[in-house]
């Protein structure tokens, strides 16, 4: 008798002691610096606890390195078991190609609509009135990211704006310093979106991303953007090729560079270094320009999967995204926004309660170029931004002429 009741009892601690052996769930994404691969961590960590198994498929680079390889794996038949993109038009074709996991069910069952805020977040998920991916953070390009330090050192006040900045800038250059860090690529493209709206407006950048206006894109509002662009590429300097875009950030952060325009995963970095937001570093959303935010960021992606256990996995991650212990712990660590407004975050530094309190202001938040522009029509304005950087003698007519080109035919 007691070897039964022994047997039974070991048989029931496997059953509801330890976790059943998790199906291996693998997991792609582009998040290698040092900031990042903390906020994965989290991640991991939590759909371990949970009884999942994070097999981790870290690609390296940006997104520019990492989205094809994602993408071309779904559409070989060799689809990860879920996987990082940004929140967006990056999926659209494989979604429209029946290669996703509908996750309509779970969303509905755990009211996803009714907290997950703004809701165009979700609205960027769905297709055809189904859910495909779950949104997991906000995250905003338009920030400047600035060294007060530097700027004392040079002897000029610390800019409150991209105007101020601009104008101490030359002095960060005669005193050995770099001006405005930077990278190539997606990080000069960063720039141009982000002084659309600093300088131009969220109307204008409305009328390009949103509305194709091809005549917009090569107005004068537009050429002030370009003036800055031309403004931009002066003050960075020669090493900007090649550069990453963490290593911009440690320019800043370590007082060697004035500041850096880039998207507030750039806080991870400060947060890693133990830097205290408002002392060490100070942060200017919307350039101090305009209090403006956009609603970029990231979402969680499900290729369909033949395996029952493996689609049981998928959806244990995706609930477990959205909940609140997450949100909070996965945020903090990557220095962007919750999706959902019924959390505390008073945990939150200066910079992230000042991007909170702009996401709570009607009219101040933006859809991101992601959500608005197609991947192909991105590509096209990243290589022309990166071309005007690296060209000085291109100048700003040509660029309008060759943005409005683009807009015309975007989609
Ligand atoms: C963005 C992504 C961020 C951040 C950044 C740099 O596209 O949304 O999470 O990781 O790339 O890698």
């Amino acid at each position: 008798m007691r070897s039964l009741i022994a047997a039974l009892a070991t048989s029931t601690a496997l059953l509801v002691g330890a976790p059943a052996s998790a199906t291996d769930l693998e997991v792609t994404h582009w998040w290698t610096s040092g900031g990042e691969a903390a906020a994965v961590k989290v991640l991991a960590d939590s759909f371990t606890a949970a009884g999942g198994t994070w097999k981790d498929s870290a690609i390296a680079g940006s997104g520019d390195t990492a989205r094809p390889i994602i993408i071309s794996r779904i559409t070989g038949g060799n689809p990860m078991g879920a996987t990082q993109l940004n929140t967006g038009r990056d999926a659209e074709d494989l979604i429209k190609a029946g290669l996703m996991t509908d996750l309509t069910e779970l969303a509905e069952k755990e009211g996803w609509k009714d907290f997950i805020r703004p809701s165009k977040l979700l609205d960027a998920c769905m297709y055809e009135g189904k859910v495909y991916c779950v949104p997991i953070n906000i995250h905003s390009w338009q920030w400047m990211w600035t060294n007060p330090n530097v700027f004392k050192e040079a002897g000029v006040e610390p800019p409150k704006s991209w105007t101020e900045f601009v104008a101490a800038a030359p002095k960060l250059k005669e005193k050995g310093f770099i001006p405005l860090a930077t990278g190539d690529g997606w990080q000069v493209e960063g720039i141009r979106n982000v002084l659309t709206v600093a300088l131009g407006g969220s109307d204008l950048f409305l009328k390009i991303a949103r509305d194709k206006d091809a005549e917009a894109a090569k107005g004068p509002e537009m050429r002030k953007v370009w003036e800055g662009m031309e403004a931009a590429r002066s003050f960075a300097d020669p090493g900007f090729v090649g550069r990453q875009w963490n290593e911009a950030t440690g320019l800043v952060l370590t007082g060697k560079a004035g500041a850096q325009i880039m998207g507030d995963w750039a806080q991870g970095e400060f947060g890693l270094a133990g830097k205290v937001a408002g002392t060490d570093y100070d942060c200017l959303p919307g350039l101090g320009e305009k209090e403006i935010l956009d609603t970029g960021g990231d979402a969680f992606y499900f290729p369909k999967n033949s395996d029952p256990a493996v689609t049981e996995a998928q959806l244990k991650l995706a609930s477990l995204l959205v909940s609140k212990e997450v949100q909070v712990a996965f945020n903090l660590k990557k220095g962007s926004l919750p999706i959902r407004g019924d959390i505390d975050m008073a945990a939150a530094n200066a910079c992230m309660q000042k991007g909170i309190a702009i996401l709570a202001k009607e009219g101040a938040v933006l859809p991101s170029n992601e959500q608005l522009l197609s991947s192909d029509t991105q590509g096209q304005i990243q290589d022309l931004a990166a071309e005007f950087f690296s060209a000085p003698e291109m100048t700003v007519d040509e660029a309008l002429e060759k943005f409005s080109e683009i807009i015309a035919s975007a989609k």
